[in-house]
């Protein structure tokens, strides 16, 4: 995965698999057009690349040319083209070429096609690398394709995403963006408080590891089943059987904006397989966003908590202290993992409810 301004990319294309389509796209130049002395007419800024490698492969006389059009702002087109036709070169009689990276809603081409029939050329073709049909709005015939590609905004091989990306060598596709995120917090800071409101507030799909545990073997699924051979032993469920339970659970929600993991990951082999889940669905852990409590104030809330909820295990302090030092032992690795990748977040878990969705709140704006 790519980073580009604000936006992540994942590989789409090899630079062997590019170098394909040029020469497919050559092959069918050649064929029509070797003895007629051709003006290839480049796009810019985007054709530089095909412009330089196209040529190489042509194998009779030809002329270059450039011209210079806009029509994407970011990664949308805008409608609309401006186009610069200084030309320095007379196109009378001529076999002309557009040569284009890419065509999208087509626009670009069409418009420029009909400008250039006013030069009177013997013959106006148009050339892509790549084509995107499902978007083309088919009001000319393109002539050469390179390759059809899926509607999907791409960057590399000549093509940018705000003027960056250009020279990569490979082309890459945007991933999802999507907000993943961790959210830790020791027992007592109330993080499933906090989860419930975040997930309405921004819409997001909370999945709890506990209650995707709890659903599976109550339900007896065949990954709960499973699971319940190793709870039964008194073992440790392994990381294969619960990254699969949560693959499953993220399946659930092809649309969904984002998700709050809650309860997972929980080691660094988690982590990593949590990365590798959401790099298989285009995405990836937008950061770790964590409530930090001072002990003392837990095990006071934890005592208070056990006073009305009748759970056993806040009704003790020592069992709430053992229960807080397996939290920090547990997530210090992680808060590492995390930090290293700067997608750590501390959030001041002290303070009013409201207060502290608040300040979770700025944090998840960020991601
Ligand atoms: P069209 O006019 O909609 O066909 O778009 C053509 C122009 O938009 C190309 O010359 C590119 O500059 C730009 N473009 C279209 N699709 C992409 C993309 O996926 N990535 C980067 N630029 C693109």
């Amino acid at each position: 995965m790519i980073q580009l301004h604000d936006l992540h990319f994942k590989p789409f294309l090899s630079a062997q698999q590019i170098s394909d389509a040029v020469n497919n796209l050559a092959y069918q130049i050649n064929r029509d057009h070797k003895e007629d002395r051709p003006v290839f007419l480049g796009i810019l800024n985007g054709s530089f690349m095909v412009m330089a490698d196209l040529v190489r492969r042509f194998e009779g006389d030809c002329e270059t040319a450039f011209i210079r059009t806009k029509s994407y702002e970011g990664t949308k087109s805008t409608g609309t083209i401006q186009l610069d036709m200084d030309l320095d070169i007379s196109l009378e009689g001529r076999t002309v070429i557009i040569v284009e990276n890419i065509v999208d809603t087509g626009l670009t081409v069409v418009s420029l096609s009909r400008k250039l029939k006013q030069h009177n050329p013997q013959h106006l073709k148009i050339a892509t690398l790549f084509l995107k049909p499902e978007v083309y709005n088919r009001e000319l015939e393109i002539d050469y394709v390179g390759q059809n590609i899926e509607n999907k905004f791409v960057v590399g091989y000549g093509m940018d995403y705000n003027n960056l990306g250009r020279n990569l060598p490979e082309l890459y596709v945007q991933a999802k963006q999507m907000k993943n995120i961790v959210l830790f917090g020791p027992p007592g800071a109330g993080k499933g408080t906090q989860a419930e409101r975040l997930k309405e507030k921004y819409g997001l799909v909370h999945i709890s590891t506990g209650d995707v545990f709890r659903y599976n073997i109550k339900n007896a699924t065949e990954l709960g089943k499973l699971a319940k051979t190793y709870i039964d032993k008194g073992n440790l469920v392994p990381d294969e059987v619960t990254i699969n339970m949560l693959k499953a659970e993220v399946e659930k929600h092809p649309e969904a904006k984002g998700f709050i993991f809650d309860g997972f990951p929980r080691t660094e082999a988690q982590a990593t397989a949590l990365d590798g889940l959401l790099e298989s669905k285009d995405t990836q852990v937008s950061g770790m966003v964590a409530l930090e409590v001072d002990d003392e104030v837990l095990v006071e809330r934890l005592l208070e908590r056990g006073k009305s909820s009748g759970r056993a295990d806040d009704a003790n302090e020592s069992v709430i202290r053992d229960r807080i030092k397996v939290y920090y032992n547990e997530t210090a690795p992680l808060k590492d993992f995390y930090q290293k990748q700067n997608k750590y977040y501390g959030v001041d878990g002290v303070g009013s409810i409201d207060e502290i969705t608040d300040r979770l709140s700025v944090e998840f704006d960020k991601l």
